[in-house]
């Protein structure tokens, strides 16, 4: 009983901060344009880390591209910049490099 309690809790946790980041990246129409595996107008996140993920600095520079937008790194069609604080851009970030 104890432990599936435990256990409940242990999950609840890990899966609470990805769902909060979601619901953001919801919220900001972040996936009306991306999708966790596949891409739309905007690339996969999967991809996203794929190509990022080694990179020195890659939180930072996702946070800054988020923020302003992005062009030229995967295709012809830009990001235009997006309206999140930039403690919202971090947090996506982060969150999309945790997409693995
Ligand atoms: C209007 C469509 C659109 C919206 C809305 C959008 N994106 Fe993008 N996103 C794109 C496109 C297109 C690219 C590729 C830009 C390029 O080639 O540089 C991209 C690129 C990215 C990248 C990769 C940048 C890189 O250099 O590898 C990240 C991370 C990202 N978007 C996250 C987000 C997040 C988080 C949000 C919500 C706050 C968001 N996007 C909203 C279309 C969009």
């Amino acid at each position: 009983m104890h432990k599936t309690i435990l256990i409940a809790g242990a999950i609840l946790l890990l899966a609470g901060p990805a769902q909060a980041s979601l619901d953001l990246a919801k919220a900001k129409n972040c996936m009306t344009c991306h999708a966790i595996d596949k891409k739309i107008v905007g690339p996969a996140y999967k991809d996203i880390v794929a190509k990022r993920a080694a990179e020195k600095g890659a939180e930072a520079a996702l946070t800054a591209k988020i923020k302003a937008g992005s062009k030229g790194e995967w295709g012809q069609v830009p990001m235009p910049p997006n309206n999140v604080t930039d403690a919202e851009a971090a947090t996506l970030a982060k969150w999309v490099l945790s997409l693995q």
